[in-house]
């Protein structure tokens, strides 16, 4: 398919901070594109560059096959020219505005007259399940509800492309998997093309066609879901997105050791590298009581029980390898019966397929634990 967006060489700095580096991005028309990555990133720059509320310094912004933003050219169309909606975390409804007349705004300032006429406020609120809410002011809604009338207002243009940033941060976590779900079958119907920024792993999982993981200022990984989650790029990557196991390796005169000394088998082929770091989804971590047996050809380590969280089928377990924590999923079925009398401190092993882990060479690319949380 034909990219529809293309940020080529962005780049825009406050003072000397680069916030936006040299970065490269394409959006096919009609795809939800999630830009993932933790506060301070630069997200949030590269949206208001792509909305034009923001001037970079450098690079191109093309919709279309029209550029928008050209630095070389000295062209940058203005906001309300680009056919952009945009939604944020702070819902940023106009309070003096009625529902209707925030609705009504973006088609104002684009001259739609016919389309105000034909109804499209009513018919824009209706899709956000708030047609009844039109001559009320947005002191008098919930903020689910201003929620949903930010997104009407992002939508009622009808754009190209639609901006959201952090739109679901602020909702509680029931109306967040409302809207969210509302969002998706919006995009369905109506097609556009979309960038969500968030810093929450499932809610990128669950929305992206593709996902953009983001780290100070450029795209490190850009994917589909699929992709990212199987074979995510680096070791910040796979931190990012929820592959929390942590294990480094080192070579020893007979194979491989962790960082505490303990031998490990490990049944595969690893990197030609001193030093190896390696990622494994809490999923395909199995946990072991006592002295069960091992599964042969299994990368296993001895363990003490730290926590277990009930998940309804499941538990959370965390448990401790040497000076290692290891998050898993337990099924319930197999181990609930022992876990909910267990203590912490108890004996067990963990294993997982050698093939299950992602393997990095340590220090090629350092981990910055991002902090998470809301910009
Ligand atoms: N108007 C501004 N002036 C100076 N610094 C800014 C401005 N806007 C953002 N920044 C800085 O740019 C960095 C990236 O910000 P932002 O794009 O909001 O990141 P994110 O949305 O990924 O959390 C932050 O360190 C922020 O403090
Ligand atoms: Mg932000």
């Amino acid at each position: 398919m034909m990219a529809s967006f293309r940020i080529s060489g962005l780049s825009k700095s406050y003072g000397s901070n680069v916030i936006v580096d040299d970065l490269d991005l394409e959006i096919d028309e009609g795809e939800f594109l999630v830009l993932l990555g933790p506060s301070g990133c630069g997200k949030t720059t590269t949206l208001r560059c792509l909305a034009g509320l923001e001037t970079p310094e450098a690079g191109r912004i093309e919709f279309k096959g029209q550029a928008v933003y050209d630095s070389s050219a000295r062209l940058n169309v203005p906001a309300h020219k680009r056919s952009i909606g945009m939604v944020f975390q702070s819902y940023a409804l106009w309070p003096n505005m009625t529902v209707r007349r925030n609705i009504a705004y973006p088609l104002k300032v684009r001259k739609m007259k016919d389309a105000i006429a034909a109804g499209r406020v009513e018919e824009t609120a209706e899709m956000v399940h708030c047609g009844h809410l039109l001559d009320r002011y947005p002191s008098q809604l919930s903020g689910g509800q201003q929620q949903r009338i930010a997104l009407a207002r992002g939508l009622s243009a009808r754009p190209d492309l639609v901006l959201f940033d952090e739109p679901l941060s602020n909702l509680d976590a029931r109306l967040r998997d409302q809207v969210r779900t509302e969002i998706h079958r919006l995009h369905e119907s109506l097609g556009f093309g979309a960038v969500f920024v968030t810093h929450d792993q499932s809610e990128a999982f669950a929305l992206g066609d593709k996902l953009a993981i983001m780290r100070a200022g450029t795209i490190e990984q850009l994917g589909t879901p699929d992709d990212v989650y199987n074979n995510p790029a680096t070791d910040y990557v796979a931190d990012f997105i929820g592959m929390s196991n942590r294990l480094e390796l080192r070579r020893s005169a007979t194979g491989w050791q962790t960082g505490d000394g303990v031998d490990v088998l490990v049944h595969r082929d690893l990197p030609d590298a001193e030093a190896v770091v390696a990622r494994i989804w809490p999923e395909d971590v199995q946990l072991h009581r006592g002295n069960e047996p091992l599964p042969p050809h299994a990368v296993a380590l001895s363990a003490s029980l730290l926590s277990s969280e009930f998940g309804g089928r499941h538990y959370d377990v965390t448990v401790a390898a040497g000076s290692e924590e290891f998050r898993l999923r337990a099924d319930a079925a197999t181990h609930g019966s022992w876990l909910r009398s267990s203590t912490a401190g108890e004996p067990v092993a963990i294993s997982f397929r050698p093939d299950q882990m992602q393997v990095y060479p340590l220090g090629e690319v350092a981990v910055d634990r991002p902090l998470v949380a809301a910009s």
